[in-house]
């Protein structure tokens, strides 16, 4: 079998506008940071709001005015009056930001590279060549569904095809609109949280993994299925498996295991509760004391988790083996500082603006998502 010679072009670093970070800002203490970072924020008052994703480091939650997940923060985006939105979170998550909020809204993501590695799994580039081989197979229509953790041009590409986007906790539910209006879903980019979800729905055995750069990989073969998988995973979630739990049980006989949807599928299955970052929040804030939890995300919000509720006892899931992001990661306090001065000065830095033709059809496919 033949596969199609794709053309990409890629880049990591979408917005080549952001800026690295000043040397004066490169090594300052961690109190004489945290002192500025506020005086900053005294300075800006109403004008500036701080959104912090649940895996953002201790130093950037302790600073945000709203703490959450990925679709939480896009609603407090949407909801937020200030004039400029400072992004604790990843690209895709600031540009989801940028579309929601008005125009004379600014949204500031104080790193240049916090750039998610799923999301660049699945470049449109890639998924428009991709799509004309799998549609070119089947009469059936396809609807596409790209998870948050996807760049703009991606969202607009799936609004543009009749398609939205989902995230974690709401996945199942842009499944079902997508079987109200077509016959099969192509879901990208993340294989594993799009098998969680067919099993959620009793779709298990209608779901075909598909990978057009794999010759062993076939289109005719995968629009057979009712769901189609694109082969991108989060390398924090892979890396869980059933040993680590059967390790955590067989060590501490009463825990309880609470892992992401981006977890493999046999991960999924054999913990207690699975959810987005929202929900293993509330399982460990519903905990009774001296529950034990053994949480399978990533390492900062197991952190904030074990820090937020002593009463409970919180385990990281493989112990000193669960990572942190490394997107996540880059959006460190030195840079938060450094922007915040700079729009006290009247300066604004590492500001992201969606591209107008991208920003009109990923508001739809957001649109779609928050009115699911
Ligand atoms: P949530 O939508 O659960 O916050 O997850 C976002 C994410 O990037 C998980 O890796
Ligand atoms: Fe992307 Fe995984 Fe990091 Fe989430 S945890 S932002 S999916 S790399």
């Amino acid at each position: 079998m033949e596969t199609a010679a794709f053309e990409t072009d890629l880049s990591l670093f979408k917005y080549d506008n952001l800026e690295q970070l000043p040397p004066a800002y490169r090594e300052l203490e961690e109190n004489q940071r945290r002192q500025r970072i506020k005086a900053a924020l005294d300075e800006l008052g109403e004008e500036v709001v701080i959104l912090g994703h649940n895996y953002q480091r201790r130093e950037i939650v302790e600073h945000a005015d709203f703490i959450g997940d990925s679709y939480q923060l896009s609603q407090a985006a949407a909801d937020a009056d200030a004039d400029y939105v400072i992004f604790g979170g990843v690209t895709f998550m600031a540009e989801s930001a940028d579309i929601i909020t008005d125009d004379d809204q600014t949204v500031i993501l104080p790193s240049m590279e916090a750039s998610c590695p799923m999301a660049g799994m699945a470049e449109a580039l890639q998924v428009d060549t991709a799509w004309a081989e799998l549609t070119s197979k089947t009469d059936e229509n396809i609807i596409p569904i790209t998870y948050m953790n996807s760049y703009a041009d991606l969202k607009a590409f799936c609004a543009e095809q009749g398609g939205l986007v989902c995230t974690s906790s709401n996945a199942h539910r842009a499944f079902e609109y997508a079987f109200e209006r077509g016959d099969k879903v192509l879901f990208l980019p993340d294989k594993h949280l799009g098998e969680n979800t067919a099993h959620r729905l009793g779709m298990e055995d209608e779901t075909a993994e598909w990978d057009p750069w794999d010759p062993e990989s076939d289109a005719a073969e995968a629009v057979e299925n009712d769901i189609i998988l694109w082969e991108g995973y989060c390398q924090v979630h892979e890396r869980f498996r059933v040993s680590h739990i059967e390790d955590i049980r067989e060590e501490h006989p009463d825990a309880n295991v609470v892992v992401h949807p981006e977890c493999r599928r046999e991960v999924v299955e054999a913990a207690d509760v699975v959810g987005s970052t929202s929900t293993i929040c509330e399982t460990v804030e519903n905990a009774d004391p001296d529950e034990t939890w053994a949480i399978g995300t990533e390492i900062h919000l197991t952190n904030h988790l074990s820090r937020w509720h002593p009463e409970v006892n919180v385990l990281p899931l493989c112990g000193d083996a669960c990572m942190d992001c490394n997107a996540m990661r880059q959006i460190d306090p030195n840079y938060m500082t450094w922007v915040l001065e700079e729009l006290v000065e009247g300066r604004e830095r590492n500001v992201i603006e969606v591209a107008p033709e991208e920003k009109e059809l990923a508001q739809v496919a957001l649109d779609r998502m928050l009115e699911i």
